[in-house]
């Protein structure tokens, strides 16, 4: 099947080609966070298309997700380790692997965060690569491996690893049972071979990565990096035309999946009621009312170029002092990964950077720019979405960017205008964005200007043309595809 997939077609093909597999995902994060809430334990789902994408397949296989735990109230309802979850309509099984604070120093912080994050990412921060985090990021990658093996020891098992966090479980878990079918999905871009040679353990993450029996990449590009990387560092036979390398006699399938999210379900939720009470009181909340809105939702990570977002903003009222009062630009973002001292000088940045433009651009009752930290629920988000006139995505690099997607999926009404960065993966698939270099403050600033001043039947057009797009590339073309492609099941 090439195109057309739903979630029943995803469900039909699993019930066909896995039914006698245990399936197993293997995600650094969890699907569902036990949290205490007012005195009670809540259990909210995790955001993310990962999961939009693999609950469902996760409750027809009655599969095993491991991850490591990371909610305050984990430890009291999973006994054993082990809760079934949703719990509303318990369906398969979470199991948590713990993790000790220098696990999580080592593993997530350190090498995940410290060294692959920045490598694989050209955002400019140096890599900061430690050999206690290396040791450290193998013995997690191990105990993981041993957490999902005492779960299928003498099984026929599918194990679906995500991301970088987790490069070494199929090399530890083939090590024990070589029949395990392995697949990998690489969330992150995967940078040229220049960059990645830098790596001390470059040839230990290529031969773990090539443990996997399937490992796919967001773009075709990520791809061709990967493989001229294995070129170079191992004795392998590298296929280009049907991306495969046989290494040691194993052979690894390489392909572009681009990820998505729920487009239809997106749509639908977009138009309830709740989500209209939230565009309410969010206009209400940051005096929003009557002025042209650009929107800016992120995670508060290097990578998003939020600082280049912020210039460009500053660049377009210093070309265009006529808009002042009239447009607005309202940035929402989670803190992130705070632990690490790149992220504290980012927020202190932000800061300093927000209050200048502020400052500078200000009248007695505007200012150009609210930056707000918070969490919002999914429905405030969707709401966020739909007051926008324009949603601006300026990651310096990023391996698909899901904030261009969800933006899409959420016009129902065919308005508002998508600039985004050509640095993403999903500027090679959504080509009626506005697309700019965010590193060039006039290109972003000329962006924002196309996007309030264009024409409603051209804005219509345009949003019509990228729904269409996300809504045929939506997330259960992802995991199908990656299911249909599981070799020798
Ligand atoms: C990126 C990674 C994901 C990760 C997410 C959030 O998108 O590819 O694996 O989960 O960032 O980062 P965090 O460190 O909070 O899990």
């Amino acid at each position: 099947m090439v195109k057309g997939w739903d979630k029943n077609s995803v469900v039909d093909l699993v019930r066909n080609k896995l039914s006698d597999y245990v399936f197993v995902v293997v995600s650094n994060r969890q699907p569902y966070i036990h949290k205490h809430v007012k005195g009670k334990i809540e259990c909210v789902r995790g955001p993310g298309g990962v999961i939009t994408a693999l609950d469902p397949v996760m409750r027809h296989l009655k599969g095993l997700w491991v991850s490591a735990g990371s909610g305050d109230a984990d430890r009291l309802v999973a006994k054993s380790s082990k809760v079934d979850v949703p719990p509303e309509d318990p369906s398969y099984t979470l199991k948590y692997v713990w993790l000790t604070k220098d696990e999580n120093i080592g593993y997530y912080f350190g090498y995940s965060n410290q060294a692959l994050w920045p490598l694989m990412h050209l955002a400019f921060v140096r890599p900061i690569i430690r050999d206690n985090d290396w040791s450290v990021y193998k013995d997690v990658n191990k105990k993981f491996a041993s957490a999902v093996y005492d779960e299928i020891k003498g099984k026929k098992a599918v194990v679906f690893v995500q991301d970088y966090h987790l490069t070494l479980v199929a090399k530890y878990l083939k090590e024990l049972d070589s029949r395990i079918i392995t697949l990998m999905f690489w969330h992150i871009p995967w940078p040229t071979y220049d960059i990645f040679r830098i790596l001390p353990q470059k040839q230990e993450i290529l031969e773990g990565l090539l443990s996997y029996d399937l490992l796919g990449f967001h773009v075709r590009y990520f791809c061709s990096n990967f493989l001229e990387a294995v070129n170079n560092e191992l004795e392998s036979k590298v296929n280009c035309e049907n991306l495969s390398v046989i290494y040691k006699g194993k052979t690894t399938l390489v392909r572009d999946y681009p990820i998505s999210v729920d487009f239809d379900g997106i749509s639908d939720i977009s138009s309830k009621k709740g989500v209209e009470e939230s565009m309410d009181s969010l206009q209400e909340e940051f005096g929003l009312k009557d002025r042209k809105i650009i929107a800016g939702l992120d995670r508060i990570d290097y990578t998003k170029g939020i600082i280049e977002r912020i210039l460009g903003v500053d660049k377009f009222f210093d070309l265009h002092p006529e808009f002042k009062e009239k447009v607005i630009f309202i940035q929402m973002g989670e803190i992130s990964r705070i632990h690490i001292s790149q992220y504290k000088y980012l927020n202190d940045e932000i800061n300093a950077v927000v209050e200048e433009v502020n400052f500078k651009h200000a009248t007695d009752s505007w200012k150009p720019i609210v930056f707000v930290r918070r969490h919002l629920t999914f429905n405030e988000i969707l709401a966020f979405y739909r007051l926008a006139d324009a949603c601006l995505v300026t990651s310096l690099h990023d391996g698909m960017n899901l904030v261009a997607k969800e933006f899409t999926s959420s016009r129902i009404d065919n308005k508002g205008v998508l600039i985004l960065s050509r640095f993403t993966g999903a500027a090679r698939q959504m080509k009626d964005a506005l697309l700019i270099n965010p590193y060039s403050r006039i290109e972003v600033a000329k962006a924002i200007y196309s996007a309030v001043t264009m024409d409603k039947e051209k804005v219509k057009k345009r949003m019509k043309r990228l729904r269409q797009n996300v809504g045929r590339n939506n997330i259960w073309k992802w995991i199908g595809d990656i299911l249909s492609d599981i070799p020798a099941v």
